[in-house]
């Protein structure tokens, strides 16, 4: 396939993105909405979504942006210590909830409201594991004396292994795997899957420190690492292996909030070109016959939904990046803004 100059895939979803609220959601939603058929639509809002009515109400405002698209949202439940069991597990019966999200207390944006001690979700992966419905995990254990580069290795050894072993029927996604410790566990453990995003296997702790100082665009959670990981991600997404991913994280910030502010928020808005950096970096591995597994196969038949009848097309041409995307008083910079690409999807 080295010499290919189209591909023709089937419609990919994206497993993990952040379309926000407001004109936020009303400028990024188009990215995701025109290439995807499903995306999975993270729940950490200012109020994050706890519950059926909040739910309800965010999936009405994003159908007010997607009417007439072939579009569809899954919205996981953002877990709470005090989460109301009822309503929790009748939205899933009904499918408002696709399943739901643990987000370590402080780990990342809008988690305040996150989980303190995983005993207190017990109850609720209970329902998620007789109901077949997956734990979407955002990785990260918080502590003082636990390094920021650290943070998957110490949740997954003093967490995950945990929930792992106590419901071994139970669906997990290790979100935005970001290290080799990540994809080992993943590989290891049955009923277990992974998302990998475009910027874990792009960047290195190189790009994000620099000068000194950091670099906010490059600033996510989890950090992106070391050379190793990169190559560990690269192995297991570009291999086919069908237990990663597609998940881009693409999480939009106002550059107000990455550069002039000391309280710099993580994330990484790769909307605009994420299924063009996918394909970059599986064209550079040598495995674009094995891209269509990872954002089009794999992810459906984990959730255990039907894969997509469309197909799209990707075709080897130079383009850059712009370098944000603004609308009314809102301006992101867009991750690989200004940078060339060689693959664009052509509609
Ligand atoms: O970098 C990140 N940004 N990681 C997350 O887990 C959350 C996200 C956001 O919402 O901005
Ligand atoms: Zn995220």
């Amino acid at each position: 396939m080295k010499n290919k100059t189209f591909l023709k895939i089937i419609q990919p979803d994206d497993w993990h993105v952040h379309l926000r609220e407001g004109d936020m959601m009303k400028v990024v939603t188009k990215f995701s909405s025109r290439i995807n058929n499903r995306c999975v639509v993270m729940p950490n809002l200012e109020t994050p979504i706890t519950n059926s009515y909040l739910a309800r109400q965010y999936k009405e405002h994003l159908s007010l942006i997607t009417a007439g698209l072939n579009f569809t949202t899954l919205l996981p439940c953002y877990l709470i210590d005090s989460l109301d069991l009822e309503d929790f597990k009748l939205a899933l019966k009904e499918d408002i909830f696709v399943g739901a999200k643990l987000y370590p207390i402080n780990a990342t944006t809008n988690s305040s409201f996150g989980i303190s001690k995983i005993d207190n979700i017990f109850s609720a992966l209970e329902i998620l594991e007789e109901l077949g419905k997956p734990l979407l995990v955002h990785g990260e254990k918080v502590r003082e004396d636990i390094n920021i580069f650290d943070r998957e290795k110490y949740f997954i050894d003093e967490e995950l292994q945990i929930i792992r072993n106590r419901y071994p029927s139970l669906k997990i996604i290790l979100e935005h795997v970001s290290s080799e410790y990540g994809t080992d566990f993943v590989n290891e453990n049955k009923n277990t899957a992974g998302t990998i995003t475009p910027h874990h296997m792009m960047l290195t702790k190189k790009d994000f420190f620099y000068e000194n100082s950091i670099n906010p665009h490059h600033y996510c959670m989890p950090v992106v690492k070391e050379e190793s990981d990169l190559i560990a991600l690269r192995r297991c997404a570009c291999s086919g292996n069908k237990k990663f991913f597609i998940g881009s994280d693409s999480a939009p910030h106002d550059i107000v909030n990455k550069e002039t502010t000391s309280d710099i928020k993580p994330g990484i808005f790769s909307a605009p070109c994420s299924i063009e950096l996918y394909a970059e970096i599986f064209n550079q591995e040598n495995a674009l016959e094995k891209l269509e597994n990872f954002t089009s196969i794999n992810g459906p038949e984990f959730y255990n939904l039907p894969i997509n009848q469309d197909k799209i097309y990707i075709v080897k041409k130079e383009w850059i990046v712009e370098e944000f995307t603004i609308f009314n008083d809102i301006k992101v910079k867009n991750f690989y803004g200004g940078e060339k690409l060689k693959w664009k999807i052509e509609f």
